[in-house]
């Protein structure tokens, strides 16, 4: 959806079992423009997709040699991807098809010349081995893949957090498919505003393990920043003003390797107290059982810590998920979990998909 392409092969029995899982991240070639470059990113996403779904399926030994029966719409779905279909098309000709039974795609949100690659490599696939395509929201899949062989009804009601470079929101769960948005950012995203904030600074992209790992190496900070919207009387979040602040902090001077530390810690801090603040007002007002997290800064050690606390002390249970950056795992987990089958002709990408659509 953005800039990680990810194939993984799950097996659902009784329990749901990874069979394989690849992913090929971008940050190398986003850093020097310190975000996403969409057209790079689509490219990137044309040009690995393919050897990924093939080492994907040859890890799994899926792969019989025989042959497909190739459609010809498949060269409609794929003419913006020359290499693509001429990789599909060698395949088709030396492989039969494998024992998969459904495909998954994410059609949103996120990028939409990211999601096309995806979801036509998805479609072809689909039409070409005559199976079901399932649409998968990207950021449903986020909450999901905390319930991976672990569903449980008494979890629920649940708060969901999804924390990442695009999304910042939180909900309200009542069971898988019933969501109510409670609120989100008005602004940057929470990822985004660790990535501004350390292109301030002068740190590599992605920004939010840097400032962790810079933040980690003192014990406090001589700035003081604003915890934005932390005691509105709702549960959105802004997060602009927190770079606006560092860039005053800094903009008439040049911080040293300990300031930047500093600084670092106090961007940390501050976007937690906002975060583990809206969570207990949550907490508070619904009375939630469990507390589901996901997306990026979701792996974040300190904020996982401040939410362990917080969650034992109104003794509910925090579920933290192994996958907590962008995978493909969690669009099968949430494929399996929350089905949307779409015929293959009446896909689409939606950049601002809503949970509930
Ligand atoms: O969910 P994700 O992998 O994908 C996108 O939303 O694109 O999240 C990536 C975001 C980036 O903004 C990155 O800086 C942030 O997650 N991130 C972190 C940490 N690890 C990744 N932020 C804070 N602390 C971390 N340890």
């Amino acid at each position: 959806s953005c800039d990680d392409t990810g194939i993984a092969i799950l097996e659902n029995n009784k329990k749901i079992k990874i069979l394989s899982d690849f992913l090929s991240s971008q940050n190398d070639i986003h850093a020097s423009y310190g975000g996403i470059h969409p057209s790079l990113a689509k490219r990137e996403h044309a040009k690995n997709v393919f050897p990924l779904f093939l080492a994907s399926l040859k890890k799994t030994k899926l792969l019989k040699k025989g042959k497909t029966e190739f459609k010809k719409e498949t060269d409609e779905i794929l003419e913006r991807y020359p290499e693509l279909l001429k990789d599909l098309k060698e395949f088709f000709s030396n492989y039969e098809k494998p024992d998969i039974d459904q495909i998954a795609v994410t059609i949103g949100p996120g990028l939409e010349p990211c999601l096309y690659v995806g979801i036509n490599l998805a479609k072809a696939l689909a039409l070409n081995w005559g199976i079901p395509l399932i649409s998968v929201n990207h950021i449903e899949a986020h909450i999901l893949v905390n319930l991976i062989n672990s569903y449980k009804k008494e979890a629920f009601p649940a708060l969901a957090l999804v924390l990442s470079g695009g999304n910042t929101k939180m909900f309200l769960m009542q069971n898988i498919g019933i969501y109510k948005e409670l609120g989100a950012t008005r602004d940057d995203a929470i990822g985004e505003c660790f990535d501004k904030t350390a292109r301030l600074l002068g740190l590599p992209y992605p920004g939010g393990p840097e400032i962790s790992k810079r933040a980690g190496k003192v014990k406090k900070s001589r700035f003081k920043l604003p915890r934005p919207m932390m005691h509105s009387n709702d549960y959105d979040f802004s997060f602009s003003g927190l770079k606006t602040a560092v860039f005053y902090e800094i903009k008439d001077r040049k911080l040293n390797e300990n300031e930047i530390n500093e600084m670092s810690f106090e961007i940390e801090e501050a976007v937690i107290d906002v975060v583990v603040k809206k969570t207990e007002k949550a907490i508070l007002e619904f009375n939630p059982n469990s507390i589901f997290i996901g997306g990026g800064v979701s792996s974040n050690k300190k904020l996982q810590k401040e939410l362990k606390k917080l969650t034992k002390r109104y003794n509910i249970d925090l579920h933290i998920p192994k996958y907590t950056t962008d995978n493909a795992i969690m669009i099968g987990v949430a494929a399996i979990l929350s089905p949307k089958i779409k015929n293959y002709d009446k896909i689409e990408a939606n950049s601002n998909l809503n949970l509930n659509d």
